[in-house]
């Protein structure tokens, strides 16, 4: 065991991107608790059978997700940090997940009967193809025998490509200028989850430099099998979500795109053919406007503007090869 044990320096941060990340997360911190989901009962009420089975569905497969990066996916990646800043960031995100797992019982409890939501979770925790997913990936968190940095692959295809047949669902109401307040929610989640990705990203393509050049196209290829491996569950997880409502093939166009920005956040290039041009444009425009202004600070007076934070963009990390001089 070490002798001394290390307080945390800010005031000397190695990587200059654990700080700006920490920044821009505590900067874009929100509560579920806040937004006024009961003002979409009336759009609710609208909705058939067939819709609102789809709404309960989807969120239900996201709060598992959420779940497991909750509770295995930030304590697995906090076992193989280069900085003490980057604990700390992981740390963020951790109770973060936590806020979106919760948020979306948050809607259940405005939108759903009590039996529909026990109808909803035993769903959840048994439905074949969303367990895949879940067990698949928190299976490799769990096992001290897998790659760290395959742990990161899994984290940044779970944040930025499984969850997007899930978020599909909110932002096509939001186009639709209907159950905005639910859509609000969705996007905050989003815009951490841009974040999370784009960091995460970001520290797997600094391990990946640090590897031979066999072994970084073995983990390339790895990586190439395991996208693969689960689209192919996606696909029939969306078919099973989606084929009753119809909208199961623009689905799959959305998550093929996501998987592609994926690949870009690892640093890779995109698998599939799919650009932004060919997403349903009303759900694009939902993921591209802004978070409303809940402005939910200022009856404490610090002033923060929640609405003021955009979303993350490719380009906002310029990534250098830390052997490079
Ligand atoms: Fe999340
Ligand atoms: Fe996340």
């Amino acid at each position: 065991m070490a002798k001394n044990y290390k307080a945390i320096n800010w005031n000397q941060v190695s990587d200059a991107i654990d700080k700006a990340t920490w920044e821009k997360l505590t900067e874009q911190f929100w509560l579920d608790t806040r937004i006024p989901v009961s003002n979409d009962l009336g759009d609710w009420r609208t909705l058939d059978s067939d819709h609102q089975w789809l709404v309960g569905h989807v969120f239900g497969g996201l709060t598992l997700l959420d779940t497991v990066q909750s509770e295995q996916g930030m304590a697995a990646l906090r076992k193989n940090v280069v900085t003490q800043h980057e604990t700390a960031v992981l740390n963020n995100i951790q109770f973060m997940e936590s806020v979106h797992a919760k948020s979306y019982s948050t809607i259940f409890s405005t939108l759903n009967t009590p039996e529909e939501i026990d109808e909803i979770f035993t769903w959840s925790d048994s439905e074949e193809f969303l367990q895949n997913k879940a067990v698949r990936i928190a299976g490799m968190y769990m096992d001290d025998s897998v790659d760290p940095l395959k742990k990161k692959v899994a984290n940044v295809f779970l944040e930025t490509f499984l969850f997007y047949s899930g978020f599909f669902t909110p932002l096509y109401y939001l186009g639709h200028n209907k159950l905005n307040n639910v859509a609000e929610i969705i996007k905050l989640i989003l815009r951490d989850e841009s974040v999370h990705g784009t960091y995460i990203g970001y520290k797997f393509q600094i391990g990946l430099k640090q590897l031979s050049e066999k072994k970084q196209q073995d983990m390339k290829d790895w990586m190439y099998n395991f996208l693969y491996e689960l689209y192919d569950n996606e696909e029939k997880y969306t078919h099973l979500l989606y084929d009753q409502v119809g909208w199961t093939e623009e689905v799959l166009t959305f998550i093929r795109y996501n998987a592609n920005k994926a690949l870009m956040n690892l640093g890779q290039d995109p698998l599939f053919p799919d650009s932004a041009a060919d997403v349903n444009p009303i759900v694009m425009n939902g993921i591209s406007t802004s978070t409303a202004n809940h402005d939910f600070f200022s009856q404490v007076g610090n002033g923060y503007r929640l609405g003021e934070v955009e979303a993350m963009e490719p380009g906002d990390y310029n990534i250098k090869d830390p052997n490079e001089k």
